[in-house]
């Protein structure tokens, strides 16, 4: 199995042969309301800690929560338009979860070990009030980061609103600065213009900002290096993502997916690049540092080197099931619980339940299971 250049966090006896690369302080199980407790060290920042851990050994550290499920733009890899057309049924409001359940999981996630908290969607900022949900998670004891990912179109509304709330950190989905392109890729026509400026103004307002570029072989490797180009001079982190095969018909291959080795190959010619893989056990994008100018680049290579070692991430979709993989195909239902009038114990004890017997790595797998063409829920719904 490939690491993604990463140490994995614990030692797995009796675990897959693949997953044996992972090689850290691991103490015996030592029960957290019957759960498997184990001491984990973070391979990156050696700091040791106590967690809920998988079969592979792998801590529950970070929650993905998916506000909504809808979104203004029909990226063609995401929410194709011959899918996601205008009778498409999206979840009804009742169906979301609501601030306030949000804000009982992220504690009680929390108190089970997780600390990074990440929001998506859909479009998140499609979700009304978005301040109020982050103002509640900067409050849980425990949290220590959090973030959001967004398509930027409408951030202007919003960006102030979510500094002031305590929110810090934005990723921003940009996948080409010809207008053609882009507005091609994002299924409605939009061009890169806007979303330009928010880039900036979230910067001038103080938030850390990244940008994500799907990259699809034949649609967008010419953008490779203008988009470099752009946000190197600017001195912003951009990301360049190997097109997955989440969801369903979004008319994936192999063939499409443009490698990390031929990127970094392509940007090589022009700058020399020093890599300096992940800052933080779990993080999905490694990193290489231009050596002149001082700025960096990431790449996120679930496709060609797969990473689900130190996948750390529990997902909540906007209807509140919990998943335990981005390819999964059933998600727990959290939400039946919350509105059951289940207690915090037993809320806990059920997301323990799920986590100890998680085996997912999917993306380790992918050559052998994209073969079953199971059904996986849609990327919009569970949350990027
Ligand atoms: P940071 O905390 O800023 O590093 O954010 P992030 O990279 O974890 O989140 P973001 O929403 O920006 O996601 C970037 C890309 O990574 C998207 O294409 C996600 O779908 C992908 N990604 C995030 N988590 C996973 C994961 O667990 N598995 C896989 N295969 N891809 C993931
Ligand atoms: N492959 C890779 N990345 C994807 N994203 C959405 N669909 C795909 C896909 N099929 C990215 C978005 C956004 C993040 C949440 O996930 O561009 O940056
Ligand atoms: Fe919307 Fe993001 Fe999906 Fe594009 S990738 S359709 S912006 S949720
Ligand atoms: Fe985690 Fe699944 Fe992604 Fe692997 S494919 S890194 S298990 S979410």
């Amino acid at each position: 199995m490939a690491d993604g250049g990463m140490q994995g966090m614990m030692e797995t006896p009796g675990a897959d042969a693949g997953m044996r690369s992972m090689k850290e302080a691991h103490q015996a199980d030592a029960g957290m309301r019957g759960a498997r407790e184990a001491t984990v060290t973070d391979a990156v920042t050696g700091v040791m800690t106590k967690a809920v851990t998988d079969p592979y050994q792998r801590p529950l550290r970070d929650l993905r929560i998916s506000v909504t499920d809808r979104c203004h733009f029909r990226c063609t890899y995401c929410m194709p338009r011959e899918r996601f057309g205008d009778d498409h049924p999206f979840l009804p409001e009742r169906d979301l979860l609501t601030f306030g359940e949000i804000g009982r999981l992220a504690r009680l996630f929390a108190s089970l070990g997780v600390r990074n908290i990440h929001l998506t969607g859909g479009e998140p900022l499609l979700r009304r009030d978005l301040d109020e949900l982050i103002r509640r998670l900067a409050a849980v004891d425990g949290i220590e980061d959090i973030a959001l990912t967004t398509n930027g179109h409408l951030l202007h509304h919003h960006a102030r609103r979510l500094y002031e709330a305590g929110l810090r950190r934005v990723n921003i989905s940009l996948d080409a600065l010809d207008p053609d392109i882009f507005g091609r890729m994002n299924g409605r026509g939009i061009g890169p213009e806007r979303i330009l400026a928010n880039i900036d103004l979230a910067r001038e307002i103080g938030f850390e900002v990244k940008v994500n570029m799907v990259v699809q072989r034949g649609v967008n490797e010419g953008e490779i290096i203008p988009m470099a180009e752009y946000f190197r001079k600017r001195g912003i982190t951009l990301r360049f993502i190997e097109f997955m095969d989440v969801g369903n018909d979004i008319g994936w291959s192999r063939e499409k997916v443009v490698t990390k080795r031929e990127m970094l190959e392509l940007l090589g010619r022009a700058h020399e690049l020093k890599p300096e893989g992940r800052s933080r056990c779990g993080e999905v994008a490694e990193y290489y540092r231009y050596v002149n100018s001082g700025g960096r680049i990431g790449f996120i290579t679930s496709v060609s080197e797969s990473f689900c070692s130190t996948c750390t991430r529990a997902r909540l979709s906007s209807d509140g099931k919990l998943f335990t993989c981005l390819f999964a195909s059933e998600g727990f239902d959290l939400r039946a619980m919350l509105r059951g009038g289940a207690s915090d114990d037993e809320i806990r004890e059920a997301v323990v339940r799920v986590w100890t017997r998680r085996t997912d790595r999917y993306s380790d797998e992918r050559a052998a299971l994209a073969g079953l063409r199971r059904r996986k829920v849609d990327m919009s719904y569970i949350g990027g």
